[in-house]
């Protein structure tokens, strides 16, 4: 008898403990969600009045917000972010603001001459789809599949990033440059094959990731962050960077886009070896002597003066929520509690802005470009986009 109420106590004792680390979990997502409302209704009402349609990226040196054309590479995020709000809180007063900052990114379908347009239509256009079902969004994503396209190079297999015949890359010497964080357009690409019926988008974006594994990876599977093609051939001519500390670093954030990247690209292909290769990141970054206990990288693994180097939220916050998708594939090795630790950091006073400060921005200390001396130690808007992708990632799994 004695043995049976032990054992009755010792189950209820686990069973309100599980109840408890519920409650904080749903305390946390709650918390997160009402801080986001929070600095979102400041953020819009601010653009609202301006009576423009206002894109905000970072904060300048002075404070001020820093607002954003829409040929920026940015310029998805933010309505993403308002997006994002709206599934978070389920409030409709969100839709009409997540639409208007959406479709002003319109003649973005057309631009061919980055390849970033899959963050760009991606956050924004895809995500309304994704939320309302709008069938008028579906053109806008196919034409931007079909501009993305311009750039692939059937000689090198690779989508072509940037231009390297203007700006700073023309300093470069690159012919056909490719940085990492092309792997993160592919999703557009995955997803206007699913919509148009028109498989040359799925097969560029594997032909792409294929030939991105091959070359862009080191032994210790961290990444380079810029290969330079000859784009008749496919040699490889240089490999180097652009935005980490040195060609042979391993700079934070692409480490954080190879993983998301790879992790994506399993969801619309089930090919086991883009699982790997994702595993491979995540084994870099997590076993990585130089990344700290509360799992937000500095800017680069490699940085010279470690611990006295800038943090880089976003890539955490783009790490987090991969992770969360890579739970769902692999769910036994504990990345969902990988990515809670990611999140209870970014959630907490060091790196969450209070209200009304840090531009109305959620989080605090990312990085842009530390070679190029822009956005060092500020808020950055995909650093928000991301932490929220993975709220909403989270606060599903929590529901499960
Ligand atoms: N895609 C540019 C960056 O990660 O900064």
């Amino acid at each position: 008898m004695k043995t049976a109420f032990a054992t009755l106590g010792l189950a209820l004792l686990v069973f309100a403990g599980c109840a408890g680390q519920k409650k904080t979990e749903i305390d946390f997502i709650q918390d997160n969600i009402d801080n986001a409302v929070a600095q979102h209704t400041l953020q819009t009402d601010i653009i609202e009045k301006s009576g423009k349609v206002l894109n905000p990226r970072t904060i300048d040196k002075d404070g001020s917000i820093h607002y954003i054309p829409i040929d920026d590479w940015c310029s998805g995020f933010f309505p993403g972010n308002i997006w994002f709000t709206y599934e978070l809180t389920g409030d409709k007063k969100w839709i009409p603001l997540a639409e208007k900052y959406t479709e002003a990114l319109d003649s973005v379908q057309y631009l061919t001459w980055h390849h970033d347009v899959g963050f760009m239509i991606g956050s924004s256009y895809l995500n309304g789809y994704r939320r309302l079902g709008k069938e008028e969004y579906k053109p806008v994503i196919i034409q931007t599949a079909k501009s993305l396209s311009t750039r692939f190079r059937p000689g090198a297999g690779v989508i072509q990033s940037w231009d390297a015949d203007k700006g700073w890359q023309a300093q470069r010497g690159w012919k056909c440059p490719v940085i990492i964080d092309n792997m993160m357009n592919l999703e557009l690409l995955f997803e206007a094959s699913l919509m148009s019926g028109d498989s040359t988008f799925y097969n560029i974006a594997v032909s792409h990731a294929n030939t991105t594994m091959k070359n862009h990876f080191r032994a210790d599977n961290s990444c380079y962050h810029v290969v330079d093609y000859d784009p008749e051939t496919g040699e490889v001519r240089k490999k180097q960077t652009a935005q980490g500390y040195a060609d042979e670093s391993a700079w934070a954030r692409g480490q954080a886009w190879a993983f998301y990247g790879y992790t994506m690209c399993y969801r619309y292909t089930h090919d086991a070896k883009y699982l790997e290769q994702a595993e491979k990141v995540y084994n870099f970054i997590f076993n990585n002597k130089n990344l700290p206990e509360d799992l937000v990288p500095y800017w680069d693994f490699d940085a010279p003066n470690i611990p006295n180097e800038p943090r880089d939220a976003s890539a955490a916050a783009c790490t987090a929520s991969a992770l969360y998708e890579l739970s769902t594939y692999v769910p036994n090795k504990g990345y969902k509690e990988t990515a809670d630790k990611i999140m209870e950091s970014l959630g907490s006073p060091a790196y969450r802005a209070a209200v009304g400060t840090n531009g109305n921005f959620i989080l605090m200390h990312s990085v842009g470009s530390i070679p190029h001396g822009a956005e060092i130690d500020v808020p950055l808007n995909y650093a928000d986009y991301y932490f929220l992708e993975g709220l909403i990632r989270k606060r599903d799994l929590e529901k499960k």
